[in-house]
């Protein structure tokens, strides 16, 4: 029996000036009790970063990128470089379905990114989910596996436990048009792929250590049923996470579900 480590990720995406997010930060501090045993990640906009850094009580809340480029400076108009952030943040969402689809993010870039966050002492958590059509062709474990090793390529079997995946699939994700939510069913069967793929790549240490999360629709009335799933550490929110009745109602479920896994 394991006790791990389990997470609620806020994916703010492009909501919130600086103003209204130090204010939301606020809101949630005073309702939010810290928790050791649950890491409450904020990823707010990149331009938020600094100043909701100096506000945040890290014992309560911890930061994230939502993006930032891997090169450490130079031309390379309108991105931010993990040097230029790195203090603010402890962890950075990476590869995430909105910059792969919106942005075409290529998955080498992905890659350079988890490694350049890695070297920085960030944690990176990367994206990965197959879309409707993956799932349709039959192709959701293909998606899954080659994303993994393509995000994971510069990744050493020494880091790999630097690593938090979420399971996305974007067709459950709730800026897609057509979005349905995931049955848990559909998480099980992706979360053992995920751990399989992992244990091929870095072993079978690896795969039973790295954390897994989920991500897509979650609201505070689905949050416990995913959290209940064995294997699944966490969630990724986005829409949720802008209220703070649900978000704060998500945080009260995770840290009443014990995160103990039986192999
Ligand atoms: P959603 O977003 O919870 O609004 O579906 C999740 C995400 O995009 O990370």
């Amino acid at each position: 029996m394991d006790t791990r480590k389990k997470y609620v990720v806020a994916n703010w995406k492009m909501n919130f000036t600086v103003g209204e997010a130090s204010l939301y930060l606020n809101k949630l501090a005073g309702r939010i009790q810290p928790s050791r045993k649950l890491q409450i990640v904020l990823a707010p906009s990149t331009i938020a970063l600094q100043p909701l850094s100096l506000q945040i009580n890290r014992r309560q809340f911890k930061l994230a990128a939502q993006n930032f480029y891997w090169r450490e400076y130079g031309p390379f108009t309108g991105e931010v470089a993990l040097s230029q952030i790195r203090g603010f943040v402890d962890y950075a969402i990476i590869g995430h379905s909105e910059r792969r689809y919106v942005f075409g993010e290529r998955e080498e870039d992905i890659a350079q990114k988890v490694a350049a966050a890695i070297r920085s002492g960030i944690t990176p958590i990367l994206c990965i989910g197959e879309t409707a059509l993956d799932r349709k062709d039959g192709e959701t474990a293909a998606s899954i596996y080659s994303q993994l090793t393509s995000g994971l390529h510069e990744v050493s079997k020494e880091d790999i436990n630097k690593v938090v995946i979420a399971y996305e699939p974007v067709w459950a994700i709730s800026s897609n048009k057509n979005a349905k939510p995931a049955k848990p069913i559909d998480i099980i069967e992706a979360e053992r792929l995920i751990r399989k793929h992992i244990a091929k790549l870095y072993g079978k240490e690896a795969s039973e250590t790295i954390s897994v999360l989920y991500g897509g629709s979650v609201n505070k009335d689905t949050a416990a049923g995913y959290l209940a799933i064995d294997g699944i550490d966490g969630l990724l929110i986005g829409n949720a996470s802008l209220i703070a009745d649900q978000f704060c109602a998500i945080v009260e479920l995770a840290k009443g579900v014990k995160n103990e896994r039986q192999y």
